[in-house]
């Protein structure tokens, strides 16, 4: 006997409403029991990362390579990727580096290729490098908007549409995009890095979207948003909150992967405030965001770019200022 529509609906959303029961439940009994216990082995993994020479891509770097992965590194910051990758050799860990402008897809795929032909399938894929220029928009050069739209965005597409076919081959692999909370709110100076954020995450959603409804239940995925984090990225900044440590985000950021984690969000405390951007009138929004958490004045103080960027034509084969390449 068919049934009609609405009794349909109706079966769903109870067994909607029992799912998220038995999830919540389970969610609560799996905060009691510390995440090491529930690690998945890194041993065997080729976790392939991008920006990776500094910040707290050469930290989750040198992480994952002493949980035994085999850590490959794209970056344009030849020094930096050598001395992580000799930081983590001297510790024992397996770890190469290649010199890859991730702006420049033609590069990306040809890159990949080497990383097929002379380290393996990539199992683990960290799209970190981001990057910003911090100006308010009519004193944003073009070419610095382009260039973040290019690291910050479209280099996910490269870097995820080289390496997950073998992931998907094998239904087996991890994807993880570094975002932002600039990504779930827009503040000063970030019209283009926050416009970025916002489309990594949408990316980042729409690609773990495919996946589940495809069927690659073997792929997973974890999205990182964190707020300012004390490197060479945001200097001179001055958030009321104080500013995440490197060494703590980089911690988080791989026992999050260890575990599958969906969504990391730091500091942890801002899932709470999240809301209350849909819940609050616009104006008390706004006052929150200018009175409480001074989000615009704390951009206000951004130490600028020293050297300006150089871009040569089109081809990204550019010189880029001190260490804004990091995450
Ligand atoms: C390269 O990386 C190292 C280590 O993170 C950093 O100290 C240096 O300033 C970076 N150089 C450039 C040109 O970005």
């Amino acid at each position: 006997m068919e049934l009609p529509e609405w009794a349909n609906v109706m079966y769903d959303v109870i067994v909607f409403v029992g799912m998220t029961f038995v999830y919540i439940i389970e969610s609560i009994l799996l905060t009691f029991i510390p995440r090491n216990y529930r690690a998945k082995s890194m041993k065997g993994d080729i976790a392939l990362i991008t920006g990776g020479a500094g910040g707290i891509g050469s930290l989750i770097a040198k992480k994952l390579a002493k949980l035994g992965a085999y850590v490959v590194i794209w970056d344009i910051n030849k020094t930096g990727m050598e001395s992580t990758v000799r930081a983590i050799r001297e510790n024992g860990g397996k770890c190469c580096c290649y010199y890859c402008d991730i702006t420049n897809k033609e590069e990306v795929y040809k890159a990949a290729k080497t990383v097929e032909i002379e380290v393996g399938s990539v199992t683990l894929l960290i799209n970190n490098a981001g990057y910003v220029y911090g100006k308010t928009l009519m004193d944003l050069p073009d070419d610095e908007i382009e260039r973040t739209y290019r690291v910050n965005i479209l280099s996910h597409y490269w870097t995820t549409k080289a390496f997950m076919k073998e992931m998907m081959k094998n239904n087996h692999g991890h994807i993880v995009t570094v975002a932002s909370v600039a990504g779930l709110l827009g503040t000063y100076k970030c019209t283009d890095y926050s416009a970025t954020k916002f489309a990594a995450i949408g990316y980042h959603e729409s690609l773990f979207s495919e996946l589940r409804a495809d069927g690659y239940n073997g792929i997973h995925t974890t999205l990182v948003c964190p707020a300012y984090i004390n490197t060479d990225m945001f200097v001179g900044v001055t958030p009321r909150i104080p500013m995440l440590e490197p060494e703590h985000v980089a911690e988080e950021v791989v026992s999050g992967i260890l575990v599958n984690q969906a969504v990391i969000v730091l500091p942890k405390t801002t899932r709470f405030l999240l809301p209350l951007k849909y819940l609050l009138p616009a104006k008390s929004c706004w006052a929150l965001m200018y009175n409480i958490l001074r989000g615009p004045q704390s951009m206000m103080t951004m130490k600028e770019k020293e050297e300006k960027q150089i871009l040569k034509n089109n081809n990204n084969f550019g010189i880029i200022s001190n260490s804004a390449y990091a995450q």
